[in-house]
C-alpha cells in the first residue's frame, strides 16, 4: 500500500517533538497504521533556527501551499493561536485532508467553523493533544462517555501555572523565578500571559464544558481569574492552614428542580484553596488531574502530564494512528454535535 503523506505545521517544541518521534518510531507507526507515514514538508516562519534532528530540506515557509498539495493526506497544526492556524486548517479540509491540531486558542474561539467543515468534507479533525497534554481525556469524553450523563469536569489543566504554584509551594520561590523555570521547561506558551492570566485554562475549560454537555461553550463564556494575583503571603499562609494554592478549572451542570439538562452550565477558572489531603494537592510540577463525574459511571480520575513537547508530541501521534487508520478504511472518527443549547450562567447565578 502507498505511504500516507503527513504534513506539519509549526516546528517549535512540540513539533519538534512530533518529527523526532514520526523518525524514531516509523516502522512501529507503520506497522500500526499498515501502511508507512511520510513526512513531505514542514511549514515554519523562521527556516534558519536551529532544529535538532529536522530534516532541513523538509522546511517551507509557504504552509498555504504545503497544506494544500494534492500529495498531502494529513495535515498536523502545532502552530497556535487564532491566524493563520484557522485558515490553513480549513484550506487542508477544503482539499481533503483529515487534521490534527493541538489548538486549544482556536477551537474554544471557534471550534463550531472547524466541525462544520470537518463535516462539510467528510474529513477527520482529532485533537486529543489540546486538552492535557500527554493525559488520554478528550476520547473518553467524545467516544467511551458519550452515553453517559456528565454531570461534572473539574481539575487542573495548566501546567505551567501549576509549576509556578507547586514551586512558590514547596521551594518557597518568587513568582517570575518560577515562571522563568517553566519556560525554559517548554511548559509554557508562546505568550505566557496566556498561562498566568487564565487564558489557557480557560480556552481548555471550554472545550471540555462542550464536549461533556454537548452545548455551545467557547473561551469567552467562561469566567476567568489567573494567578498574577497570588503572592508568595497567600501560598504561604495556605501552607499554614494545611492547604494549597491550585488554579482550577470547572465546568459543571446547574442542577433545576426537575429535568436532565440543568438550568444552563457553568464554567469558570480561578486559584482556589484547597486541603493538603486533597487529591488534586498532591499534583505537583507540570502535571494535571482532572476529575469527570457522569450519572451511571460515577467519579472518574485522568492524571498525567499535562505540559511539555514530549508528552503533548504523544497525544498528537495518538491521533495521527487513528486518523491515519480511519483513511486507510476510508472512513471518519465522530464529529462534534452540539443540540443542548444550554445557557452558559454567569458566576453570580451559580
Ligand atoms: N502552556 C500549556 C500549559 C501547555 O502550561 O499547560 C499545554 O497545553
Amino acid at each position: 500500500m502507498k505511504p500516507l503523506r503527513v504534513a506539519l505545521l509549526g516546528c517549535g517544541v512540540v513539533g519538534t517533538e512530533v518529527v523526532r518521534l514520526l523518525n524514531e518510531q516509523a516502522a512501529d507507526l507503520a506497522a500500526r497504521v499498515g501502511t508507512p507515514l511520510e513526512l513531505v514538508g514542514i511549514a515554519v516562519r523562521r527556516p534558519d533556527r536551529v532544529r535538532e534532528g529536522v530534516d532541513r530540506a523538509l522546511l517551507t515557509t509557504d504552509a498555504e501551499a504545503l497544506v494544500t498539495r494534492d500529495d498531502v493526506d494529513i495535515v498536523i497544526e502545532v502552530i497556535g493561536g487564532i491566524e493563520p492556524a484557522r485558515s490553513l486548517i480549513l484550506a487542508a479540509m477544503k482539499t481533503g485532508k483529515s487534521v490534527i491540531t493541538a489548538n486549544k486558542a482556536l477551537l474554544a474561539e471557534d471550534g463550531a467553523t472547524l466541525f462544520a467543515a470537518a463535516r462539510e468534507y467528510s474529513v477527520d479533525l482529532y485533537y486529543e493533544a489540546s486538552v492535557a497534554g500527554a493525559i488520554p481525556l478528550l476520547r473518553p469524553l467524545r467516544e467511551s462517555l458519550v452515553g453517559d450523563h456528565v454531570h461534572r469536569v473539574l481539575g487542573i489543566v495548566n501546567g505551567t501555572t501549576n509549576y509556578i504554584l507547586d514551586q512558590m509551594d514547596t521551594q518557597g520561590a518568587g513568582f517570575n523565578e518560577a515562571l522563568e523555570e517553566a519556560q525554559a521547561l517548554g511548559y509554557a506558551e508562546a505568550d505566557p500571559t496566556a498561562d498566568v492570566e487564565g487564558f489557557d485554562a480557560a480556552a481548555k475549560a471550554a472545550i471540555l464544558a462542550q464536549l461533556a454537555f454537548h452545548t455551545p461553550v467557547t473561551a469567552a463564556d467562561v469566567h476567568r481569574e489567573g494567578i498574577t494575583e497570588v503572592t508568595s503571603a497567600d501560598v504561604a499562609g495556605a501552607k499554614e492552614m494545611d492547604s494549597v494554592v491550585k488554579l482550577l478549572a470547572i465546568c459543571e451542570r446547574v442542577p433545576e428542580e426537575n429535568g436532565r439538562n440543568g438550568r444552563g452550565v457553568s464554567v469558570r477558572v480561578y486559584p482556589a484553596m484547597i486541603p493538603r489531603s486533597h487529591p488534586l494537592a498532591s499534583v505537583r510540577e507540570a502535571y494535571n488531574a482532572v476529575f469527570v463525574e457522569a450519572e451511571s459511571a460515577g467519579s472518574l480520575m485522568f492524571y498525567g502530564a499535562g505540559a511539555g513537547g514530549a508528552p503533548t508530541a504523544s497525544a498528537v501521534l495518538g491521533d495521527l494512528v487513528a486518523v491515519a487508520r480511519n483513511v486507510v478504511a476510508g472512513t471518519t472518527g465522530p464529529v462534534e454535535v452540539t443540540y443542548a443549547e444550554l445557557p452558559v450562567l454567569p458566576m453570580g447565578e451559580t
